[in-house]
């Protein structure tokens, strides 16, 4: 098998990328080939192929239309699963939604036609071999092991509420509040709750939940022309201790432009028809992602640490969302590490910045310790301040007996 792969696409920098085909039908094969240029490998069948990894090179397999079915692609799926550096491309005669979630399901990153655009599946083939040349070995999930179904679920529809949870600071605590409030809602909602990491650089939601995702938002964009709920539902990760969702983040941040504002929107409306509440972590700034998100969102929390260049850029954030006629019964303000021993006066700070706070989130040390476990704050210590405030905050949303008793 080569060891190279150059598309026109390709980086100057050669990608040590292995791609085979594998298909029985001889002509389709060749046809196939010809789609892909040189130095791609032929084989039959995936036992052929099996039979040649090693396991040291990655190999992009583009599966042809023999291989769609549930038999072969199990196969497929076990040979993924002992070499984690093959990723698949399944292309089909015709596309459907059942074929296209099978696909998924069983590991495949993507799914095309044949009679498609032409240019498509080189492309398709040069997206995969970057994320396997990029990704850090040690890294390298196996395919999804989630159980191949014969019927689309139905998915119950509902209308759910999206909170965005956003600041113009770095650290101000976005990501401490979206999971525990995301953990808190999940625990307490009879309906899916689903927390996506809109942070497409650097974000850390699936590490502070401690969750080895299979897929992220990267895939559900490249097949966001034919998703549906039962295949958006299928690529996202459970958090097993709060049964929350979570759509993460890209593995690597040179994919955060694979995700553009309108694709964001996109995936966000499809999630809230069927989970209750889609909560957003989002990165310390203002981009075409954030803004759509604002705008399609029902709440903003907006984080504000405890500290004069933390309330200054609030400030300049607040005065940026009125001026894009954000409507201001959107947001929320909730200042974190807000304790007295920080010398500033909330009644000050809410002055500065013309709004109430909705939530006094204390500065504790459960915190960090929290995150370095991987467990939400709300779970690893609910009885500390800071999961109260949480907990009060939810009380907004879904009202747990204790909200109901203040209340
Ligand atoms: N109330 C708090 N008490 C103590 N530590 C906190 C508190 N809130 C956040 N931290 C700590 O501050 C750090 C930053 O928090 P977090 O990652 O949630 O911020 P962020 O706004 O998401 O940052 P970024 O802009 O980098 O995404 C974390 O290490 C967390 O442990
Ligand atoms: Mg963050």
């Amino acid at each position: 098998m080569t060891d190279f792969l150059t598309t026109p696409e390709a980086p100057p920098s050669t990608i040590r990328v292995s791609v085979a085909v594998v298909e029985s039908h001889a002509p389709t094969r060749e046809r196939i080939m010809g789609l892909l240029g040189d130095g791609v490998t032929p084989f039959a069948n995936v036992e052929e192929l099996a039979a040649r990894l090693t396991g040291a090179v990655p190999v992009v397999a583009v599966l042809g239309p023999s291989c769609s079915d549930d038999a072969v692609l199990h196969a497929s799926e076990r040979i993924q699963r002992e070499y984690p550096l093959m990723a698949t491309i399944l292309v089909v005669d015709e596309l459907s939604t059942q074929l296209l979630q099978t696909a998924l399901r069983a590991g495949v990153r993507d799914v095309l036609a044949l009679t498609g655009e032409s240019g498509a599946l080189a492309q398709a083939v040069q997206r995969v071999a970057v994320s396997l040349d990029q990704t850090p070995r040690a890294a390298v999930m196996p395919a999804a092991p989630v159980p191949v179904t014969d019927e689309p679920e139905e998915l119950p529809t509902v209308d759910g509420q999206v909170i965005t949870v956003f600041s113009t600071k770095g650290g101000a605590g976005k990501s401490m509040l979206s999971t525990s409030l995301a953990v808190e809602l999940a625990r307490r909602s009879e309906q899916p709750v689903c927390l996506v990491d809109a942070d497409l650089q650097f974000g850390d939601v699936a590490v502070m939940l401690k969750l080895t995702p299979h897929h992220t938002i990267v895939d559900a964009v490249s097949v966001l022309d034919r998703m549906d709920p039962p295949l958006l539902e299928s690529l996202l990760v459970t958090h097993e201790a709060s049964g929350l969702r979570v759509m993460p983040a890209p593995l690597e941040p040179a994919f955060a432009d694979q995700v553009g504002a309108a694709e964001m929107v996109a995936i966000v409306e499809m999630l809230r028809t069927f989970c209750a509440y889609v909560i957003v972590d989002t990165p310390a700034y203002f981009n075409d992602v954030v803004l759509g998100l604002v705008e399609a969102s029902d709440r903003v929390l907006l984080v504000a640490g405890m500290d004069i260049p933390n309330i200054k850029n609030v400030k300049i954030g607040l005065q940026t969302l009125r001026l894009l006629n954000t409507p201001m019964e959107k947001l929320l303000l909730v200042l974190n590490r807000a304790n007295s021993k920080v010398k500033l006066d909330i009644g000050e700070v809410e002055r500065t910045l013309q709004i109430k706070a909705d939530a006094l989130i204390p500065s504790d040390i459960c915190v960090p310790q929290a995150v370095n476990k991987g467990e939400p704050v709300v779970l690893h210590s609910p009885k500390s301040g800071v999961s109260r405030s949480i907990q009060q905050l939810a009380d907004q949303f879904i009202p747990s007996d204790a909200g109901r008793r203040r209340k």
